[in-house]
């Protein structure tokens, strides 16, 4: 589990300037629940001076925490001022985030750009929010977020962009752009693309599945609350269960044959299939 500090869990237990305003001036709207994560943010601005902020979230204890500390950041700030906030500075004034819910800091940073840029009478779209190209489509995150965030927290590896952004948190289908992204964004060359492993015995391959299962799995699920067990193999049939919150959730069935397949095919065999127990 992760370490919080004590701002955070003071933030997360009593969270401030919760819920929706009527007066707002502009409303910055940033993530998904499909995703796991939205962000609504509402201000107030008087003579260019954010007089009053406030926040409706769906997503975890960082995401709360996040949500709150930003409103407390804001308030009393020029819009100008609040333009330079980045996702350092929420994470900053929470004493810390887990590197694994950077993200939350990272929507905060995105409403609030689309609340101002909504206030200024700038083009933002309510869905995508952020210019550029969807790269990864589990998660909705386009090429400009992900350059964006590598560039600003000096990002070096794919679980790194998934850490801040989700990116490639899913089926891994987008890994290969991510990783041009990074390349462009720090002006490298991309790493070769790995070659195919050489075929698997059956038991190599029942212990690579459950080796990938608990190290690369299991923890992205967990990152939003959901979790997963393997009930059996059959040759390259995996049979799981969900747990936590993916039982019951709209998207499960994209979970076990989006991100749970794709990873487990990525990482073992193309020709594995998943399906729930
Ligand atoms: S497309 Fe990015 S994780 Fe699926």
């Amino acid at each position: 589990m992760w370490e919080y500090t004590d701002i955070v869990k003071e933030h997360f237990l009593n969270p401030k300037n919760v819920g929706e305003m009527k007066d707002a001036s502009c409303v910055g709207e940033v993530g998904s629940i499909a995703c796991g994560d939205a962000l609504k943010l509402f201000l107030k601005i008087e003579d260019g001076i954010i007089r009053d902020a406030s926040f409706q979230t769906f997503g975890c204890a960082s995401a709360i925490a996040s949500s709150s500390a930003l409103t407390e950041l804001v308030k009393g700030k020029t819009v100008d001022e609040a333009m330079k906030i980045t996702n350092k500075d929420i994470a900053a004034a929470l004493g810390g985030l887990p590197k694994e819910k950077m993200h939350c800091s990272v929507m905060g940073e995105e409403a609030l750009e689309a609340a101002i840029k909504s206030w200024r009478g700038e083009k933002v779209d309510a869905v995508e929010h952020s210019e550029g190209e969807i790269v990864c489509e589990c998660f909705g995150v386009t090429d400009e977020q992900i350059l964006h965030a590598v560039r600003e927290n000096d990002l070096k590896t794919i679980e790194d962009v998934t850490y801040y952004t989700k990116a490639g948190g899913g089926c891994a289908k987008c890994h290969e752009k991510i990783e041009a992204l990074i390349a462009q964004a720090r002006g490298e060359t991309p790493a070769p693309t790995p070659q195919p492993a050489k075929k698997l015995t059956n038991l190599q391959r029942m212990k690579l599945i459950e080796e990938v299962l608990e190290k690369e799995i299991r923890p992205r699920l967990q990152m939003d609350g959901g979790d997963i067990e393997l009930a059996d193999i059959d040759g390259l049939v995996v049979s799981v269960n969900l747990r936590g919150h993916c039982v019951g959730c709209p998207a499960s069935q994209a979970t076990v044959q989006g991100t749970v397949q794709g990873i487990l095919r990525e990482k073992v065999d193309p020709e594995i299939v998943v399906r729930e127990a």
